[in-house]
C-alpha cells in the first residue's frame, strides 16, 4: 500500500486523475472502475479538463462504475447513473459506460451479468474508491465475512444518514443497493482510494493500521499488492 498525503483536494485530484491519464496514454482501451460520492468529484474535474486539454482521449476506455441504488431507474436524479452522467460522461467521449441496474426485475441475474461483463471485457485496470466512514467500499458495509462478487447489501443506517444529504428526505433514500462485491474489487490490477476530510479519519486509521476485519470492509485493500491511498491532512490525521 502507498500512502501519499497532500495538502488540499486539488492536490490530490490531480494526482488520482493523473493516474488514470497514464494508464489511458499507455492503454487506449483501459477498462477503468469509478465510483461515486462527493470525493471523486474533483478528480472528474481534473479528468474532464484532461480531455478537453486533448492530453486524454477516452473514446476506446469502457468503465464499471461500484454501484447503484435498487429502485432507482437511470432517470431518478439521485441515481448514480445519473450522477455518473452529469459528473463526467456527459463531458468526455467515453462511449462504453456500465453502472448496475437498480430496476432489474431479477437483481440476482443481474449481479452474475455484471460481474460477467466485467470479466468479459478484460477486468478492471484501475479502480477509483472512495471510503464511507464506516469503512465501506462500493456499498460493502461492515458485515462478518468478505463478500466476492456483485451482490445486493442493505445499506446501514450510518450510510442512510450520511446519503441522505442528497435527497429531498430521509424517506426517500433507498435501503438497498446493487454493490460490486469485496471479490469484483479486489481483482483490478490497481486501486486508488481517495479520502478526504477529519470524518474518515478513523476509518483510514482502522483500514491501514487495524486488523484486517469484515467489520472494516476498506481493510482488505491492504491484501492486494498494487493500492494507492491518497489522502488530505485531515483524512490522514490519526494515522
Ligand atoms: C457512497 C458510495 C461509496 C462512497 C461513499 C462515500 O456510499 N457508495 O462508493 O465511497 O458514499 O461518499 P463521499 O465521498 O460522499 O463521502
Amino acid at each position: 500500500m502507498q500512502i501519499h498525503v497532500y495538502q488540499n483536494e486539488a492536490e490530490i485530484a490531480r494526482a488520482a486523475a493523473a493516474l488514470f491519464a497514464s494508464l489511458i496514454i499507455k492503454k487506449p482501451d483501459a477498462v477503468i472502475g469509478l465510483a461515486t460520492g462527493s470525493t471523486p468529484i474533483s478528480t472528474y474535474q481534473e479528468l474532464i479538463r484532461l480531455y478537453k486539454d486533448k492530453v486524454v482521449d477516452y473514446a476506446r476506455v469502457t468503465s464499471f462504475n461500484l454501484d447503484e441504488y435498487v429502485g432507482l431507474p437511470p432517470t431518478h436524479t439521485q441515481s448514480y447513473r445519473a450522477f455518473m452522467q452529469e459528473q463526467l460522461f456527459d463531458h468526455i467521449n467515453i462511449q462504453d459506460t456500465h453502472v448496475p441496474s437498480g430496476i432489474a426485475k431479477d437483481l440476482a441475474a443481474e449481479c452474475k451479468r455484471y460481474d460477467q461483463a466485467i470479466v468479459d471485457r478484460g477486468g478492471i485496470d484501475l479502480q477509483l474508491l472512495g471510503i464511507g466512514h464506516n469503512g465501506h467500499i462500493g456499498f460493502n458495509e461492515p458485515n462478518d465475512v468478505f463478500v466476492y462478487n456483485t451482490n445486493v447489501v442493505d445499506l446501514t443506517e450510518s450510510t442512510i444518514q450520511a446519503n441522505k444529504r442528497n435527497f429531498d428526505s430521509e424517506d426517500q433514500v433507498p435501503r438497498t443497493a446493487v454493490s460490486m462485491g469485496i471479490g469484483s474489487i479486489m481483482q483490478a490490477r490497481a486501486i486508488v482510494l481517495i479520502a478526504l476530510g477529519k470524518g474518515k479519519a478513523e476509518a483510514i486509521k482502522r483500514t491501514i493500521k487495524g486488523e484486517i476485519d469484515p467489520q472494516m470492509p476498506a481493510s482488505i485493500l491492504r491484501c492486494h499488492h498494487n493500492v494507492t491511498v491518497l489522502l488530505d491532512k485531515e483524512a490522514a490525521s490519526l494515522l
